[in-house]
Parts: structure tokens; C-alpha cells; sequence
């Protein structure tokens, strides 16, 4: 058969709360026109995040009733460190509330004022704590990833070329480490491939700087590498994810992506005195390294989501529901990221919204647009997210796992549509209010 269907049937489900076009007028100018201030009973089809809002599996809600809340030594993490460990083949497994918590505890320790952190694109909350502790992040990805409409394989690639060029540049000894976002989110959910990480890894064998992964979407990145690098096609992709692991000397991870958990993620290293650094620090943040800020219900459902975000059916699934939202888009010549990503599809506001230059910033008028049409959540990725920072300027569709169907997916193209169609009655935004870090949370517009 040619269709491919959602792999599971459904058991539970949620009731969406509809909203009329006049109702949302309303709604989102109370919410200073940022979709984060909306609540969400006002959103039909919520795309803010993949993150923490995916369906659980019958399993893992088994998982859950199974859950030790035992302070120190819990059954379930010991079940959690091996499924981590089965995967990372790593030594020192520490949990963490989530993936923001890893960064924060590892760039306490290598961060510092005078240090780089580089990576193909450092993710917000990444760039955040890296500069809190006074250090730069650094993003080095490839020329050709960064035009939207050109599709090609891995444009989540770093360039080597200037990773050398800059490591040459301030020296191999103020370079805290590298990492590697796969996928590259803030970059449109694009994969790195294989040999990237390995030419990137040679070279921080050779300057001696500690290779790390942001590893929060591995398993989509794996099943990408299995599909387009012709070495892997006949490996599954637990062992592409065992080989990309094998590179690091450390990852941070949040499980609320490639776990399928609402909330959790850990950090691994195979520095045992660096482990015990993170874990002096876990203790006085997040807690006893046991549990690192989780309960044991949660450290079950991250080891069976661990397990489950790395089979076939589901990964195939997955990217091909992505792929088929672009598909229908393509119809229409609506502009987005070229090839549609992992957990995402990225609307390209820039060349969306032509008349709205950057500084009235596109994605969030798009943003904006998008509600007031059909009650769809997205997030801008462009100016307000990343200010001087932005490379483009997107909108964000990210698809909660295995929690829409098709039809949802519909309904979505259905308003992009409409939305495209009157494009040139869309107006820019004025951010009226910010904060100093992260201020696309909170930041307050009025329509230009
Ligand atoms: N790294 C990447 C690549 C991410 O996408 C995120 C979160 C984090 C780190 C931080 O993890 O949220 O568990 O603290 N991304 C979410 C998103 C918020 O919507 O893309 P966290």
C-alpha cells in the first residue's frame, strides 16, 4: 500500500476548544500579539512546540503507575541510566528536570568569560546560558544551508572549513568545546550527517577541544541519515544513533522531544571528573543524582521513550507527515525551508511577507496571521527569537509526535493557504516591551 498511516490507534484523546475568527481578534491582541501569551484552550492546532507535548504510549503511562519515587537509588532510575547508556554507551548519566538544566550545569563548569562555545547553530536556551556565563557561542553553519529555498540533504552541516579558520583564529586552549545541535532546530529541524560529525570530531581530536551533541531530536536525525547517506541504508537506526554517540565526549538532551516525555532530559560525559563537577552542581540546582529534578514516574517514561523513538514505522511516519504538509504547500509555491525538516515545517516569512522588512519582523506578523485565520499556533524563528543573531526570518510549525492526524495536518495547509492569498493585507509588528534574555517568551508587540 502506498498510504502510510499513523502506527497506533488511539486511546485516549483531548477535546480541542474552537474559536471564531472575531474571538481571536480579540484573543491575541490581549496577548500583545505573541502567540506564547495566548492560553491554550484559545489555540485549534497548537504548532508552538514538538517539546513536552507529545502523546505518551500505552507503555509508558504503564511506566508510569510502575514509577519508584524512592528518593536515592530508584528502581526506575537504574531503568532510565540503561536505556541512556544503551544508546550514548556513555559512563556518567545525569538526569536533569530538562535540556535547558544539562546547558546550565555544563557551561557553569566550561563556559566563563574569554571561552567560545561553536556549533552549527546553537539553540536559544543554548545561546542563553553559554552567554550567562560569559562566554560567546559561535554559529559556523555551512554557506548553502542558510538559503531557505534551496533544498539539499544535510543543512544542518557545520563548515569545517571556518571551524578551522576560527579555532586557528582564537586559539584551540579558549574553545570550551563544540556542539553539534542534531537537528539543527533553530536552523529548520535539518539533519547533520555522518561524515560532518566525523570531520568535525578529527578535528577536535586534533585541537584537543571536547566534542559534545545537543542530542534532543538524535533519533530524527538518524532515520535522516539512513535515508540520504547510502553507508547507512542497511543499518537500523539505533545503531546510526549508537555510532553518531559513539563521537562525543558528552551530550546534553531534552527528552520532551526524542523521548517522548512531557518533561526531563539528562547530560552524559565520559570525563568521570567533569561528571562529578556536574553532579556538585546538580545537587544544590536539581537534585539528588538519582533523580536530577524528576520524579520516577518520569525517569520510566524517558527509558521507554527511549526505546520507542527509534523505531522504523513511527520515524517513517513521522518525517513523511512533515514532508506531505510541504507537499501540499508546493501547490500553492507557498515559500518555505527547502527540504521540510525533522519535527518541523519552517514558513519563510521573508519571502512571504516581502513588504514587511526585518525590523518589523515578519514572523511574527506571519505568526499572527496564522491565529487570527484558523486558530494555529506557530513560533517566529528569525529577529525577535535571535535579534542581530537571525540568519532568516521563519515561522515554526512544529508537530507535536504521534499527537495530530491528517486531517489536523489539512486543516493546517487550509489556512496557510488562505493566509498566502491575502499576504499583502498583513501588517508588521513594533515590539513595545522586552526582556534581557530570551525575550521572544515574553515580549509584548502592536501592529505597525
Ligand atoms: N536544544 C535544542 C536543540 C532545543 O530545541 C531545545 C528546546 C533545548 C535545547 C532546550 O531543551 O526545552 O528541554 O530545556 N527546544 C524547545 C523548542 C523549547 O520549542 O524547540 P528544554
Amino acid at each position: 500500500m502506498r498510504t502510510i498511516i499513523e502506527p497506533f490507534k488511539i486511546k485516549s484523546v483531548e477535546p480541542i476548544h474552537f474559536t471564531t475568527a472575531e474571538e481571536r481578534a480579540v484573543l491575541l491582541k490581549e496577548a500583545h500579539y505573541n502567540p506564547f501569551l495566548l492560553r491554550s484552550r484559545d489555540v485549534i492546532i497548537d504548532l508552538l512546540t514538538d517539546s513536552g507535548t507529545g502523546a505518551m504510549s500505552s507503555e509508558q503511562w504503564a511506566g508510569v503507575m510502575r514509577g519508584d519515587e524512592s528518593y536515592a537509588g530508584s528502581d526506575s532510575f537504574f531503568r532510565f541510566e540503561a536505556a541512556v547508556r544503551d544508546l550514548t554507551h556513555m559512563p556518567f548519566i545525569i538526569p536533569v528536570h530538562q535540556g535547558r538544566a544539562a546547558e546550565k550545569i555544563l557551561f557553569t563548569i566550561k563556559g566563563g568569560i574569554g571561552k567560545y562555545v561553536v556549533s552549527n547553530t546553537l539553540f536559544d536556551t543554548t545561546r542563553a546560558n553559554i552567554e550567562f556565563s560569559g562566554a560567546l557561542g559561535v554559529d559556523l553553519l555551512t554557506t548553502a544551508s542558510k538559503d531557505p529555498s534551496v533544498p539539499a540533504p544535510f543543512k544542518g552541516n557545520m563548515d569545517t572549513e571556518r571551524l578551522r579558520e576560527f579555532i586557528q583564529e582564537k586559539g584551540a586552549e579558549n574553545i570550551s568545546l563544540i556542539i553539534m545541535t542534531v537537528t539543527n532546530n533553530s536552523g529548520g529541524g535539518q539533519p547533520v550527517s555522518m561524515a560532518n560529525i566525523r570531520e568535525v570530531k578529527s578535528i577536535c581530536l586534533e585541537y584537543k577541544i571536547p566534542f559534545f551533541i545537543d542530542a534532543c531530536r538524535f533519533a530524527e536525525n538518524c532515520y535522516f541519515i539512513q535515508q540520504r547517506e547510502p553507508e547507512f541504508k542497511d543499518k537500523t537506526v539505533k545503531e546510526i544513533a549508537q555510532e553518531l554517540f559513539s563521537y562525543a565526549d558528552g551530550c546534553t538532551m531534552s527528552a520532551k522531544k526524542d523521548a517522548f516525555a512531557n518533561i526531563g532530559g539528562f547530560l552524559a560525559v565520559h570525563d568521570q571528573q567533569l561528571a562529578e563537577e556536574c553532579r556538585n552542581l546538580l545537587i544544590i540546582t536539581e537534585g539528588f543524582p538519582t533523580y536530577g529534578g524528576l520524579s520516577g514516574r518520569d525517569l520510566e517514561a524517558i527509558a521507554i521513550g527511549l526505546k520507542e523513538i527509534v523505531e522504523e514505522d513511527y520515524l517513517k511516519y513521522r518525517i513523511r507527515s512533515i514532508e506531505y504538509i510541504g507537499e501540499k504547500l508546493d501547490e500553492f509555491q507557498v515559500p518555505y525551508l527547502k527540504p521540510t525538516g525533522g519535527h518541523a515545517l519552517y514558513l519563510d516569512a521573508k519571502a512571504f511577507l516581502p513588504h514587511i522588512p526585518a525590523h518589523e519582523f515578519p514572523g511574527q506578523a506571519l505568526c499572527a496571521a496564522l491565529y487570527l485565520e484558523g486558530g494555529i499556533r506557530g513560533v517566529e524563528i528569525g529577529s525577535v527569537m535571535f535579534g542581530e543573531h537571525a540568519q532568516q526570518e521563519l515561522v515554526r510549525l512544529a508537530i507535536p509526535r504521534r499527537t495530530y492526524t491528517q486531517s489536523h495536518m489539512d486543516y493546517l495547509t487550509e489556512v496557510i493557504i488562505a493566509v498566502f492569498e491575502k499576504r499583502s493585507n498583513v501588517s508588521g509588528m513594533k515590539m513595545v516591551y522586552q526582556t534581557p534574555f530570551l525575550r521572544h517568551f515574553t515580549a509584548k508587540f502592536e501592529l505597525v
